[in-house]
């Protein structure tokens, strides 16, 4: 089984009559990491840990155009330094203890990426691109119910039977981006709890997954956003390549190679006996 999260942002409002630009591209994984630099801007050490990716001008404080501070990106256009991130998953044994379950490159057309997400930039029609010191989240983590989610349509998981299985999946967003969760590590049931109920828990103590939530902080380089929203660009469905003359781009090795170190020192290996920062497992 493989269990995708599915997190839909919806930002620029379409013009419905218009061509549009249909973006789709792979960010690796930029670091695994306790901080939000906007929920808790400044503090290195945020209550629960996030997957990140974009930029290496990602930190606890990060402010103004962090394009002009990033020097790599792990997304494939080398103008992309954006931050998009999302909170991790877990797997808790029977036994109480939790280890990470890690992200996949999309095996549609992505294999090859260091885990992270796959990036969609839609538009039909004229759009205007954020602008420097943009950011936005979706999503609530104290959510347990499916009522307190119908606020955030945008967000979806879809379970996998096999790596590209994709159903009843449905989207009108402009802008949203979709993490794999490989969960194959953890499908002896003998390990599942004793009750029945599903084994994984969020970074934030959610076993319900109606507290899933992802955040972005703008950074494309000057106007190549606009560029490439004016200019119709697309992805080639057969490539997955970047069909876009005005956009720069690296392969998804080269992408993979920017990576930031951790600052917050938690163990993220092996079995932990607890969730990192010390979050409760907890249904509210
Ligand atoms: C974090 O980024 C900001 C700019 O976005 C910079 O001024 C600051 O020095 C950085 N902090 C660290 C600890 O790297
Ligand atoms: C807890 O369960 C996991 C999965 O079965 C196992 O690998 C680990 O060794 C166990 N840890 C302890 C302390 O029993």
């Amino acid at each position: 089984m493989y269990w995708k999260s599915f997190l839909a942002i919806t930002a620029i409002a379409p013009n419905v009559n218009a061509a549009g630009a249909t973006l789709r591209f792979s960010c690796s994984q930029l670091t695994v990491e306790r901080l939000d630099p906007i929920i808790n801007a400044g503090v290195v050490g945020s209550p629960h840990l996030h997957q990140i990716v974009g930029g290496n001008a990602f930190n606890a404080s990060m402010s103004g155009d962090v394009s002009t501070q990033a020097t790599c990106t792990s997304c494939t256009p080398t103008e992309d330094f954006p931050n998009y991130w999302t909170a991790t998953l877990f797997f808790r044994a029977r036994n109480g203890t939790f280890k990470r379950v890690n992200t996949l490159g999309n095996p549609l057309g992505f294999g090859a990426a260091t885990g992270g997400q796959t990036v969609y930039y839609l538009s039909s029609g004229k759009v205007t691109a954020f602008k420097p010191g943009f950011r936005m989240t979706v999503g609530d983590p104290s959510i347990r119910t499916d009522s307190g989610l119908k606020k955030y349509p945008q967000l979806q998981f879809t379970c996998l039977q096999t790596s590209t299985t994709r159903t009843g999946y449905q989207d009108n967003s402009r802008f949203f981006y979709e993490t794999y969760w490989d969960t194959t590590p953890f499908n002896n049931k003998a390990e599942w709890p004793v009750d029945g109920s599903q084994p994984f828990v969020w970074s934030f103590g959610d076993v319900t997954g109606y507290g899933n939530h992802a955040d972005y902080v703008f950074g494309w380089k000057g106007d190549a956003l606009q560029r490439a929203m004016d200019a119709n660009c697309n992805s080639d469905l057969f490539t997955n390549s970047i069909n876009c003359a005005t956009l720069k781009t690296q392969t998804i090795q080269q992408a993979n190679q920017c990576t930031k170190s951790a600052v917050v020192n938690d163990n993220l290996g092996g079995w932990l006996t607890e969730l990192p920062g010390g979050v409760k497992v907890n249904r509210l």
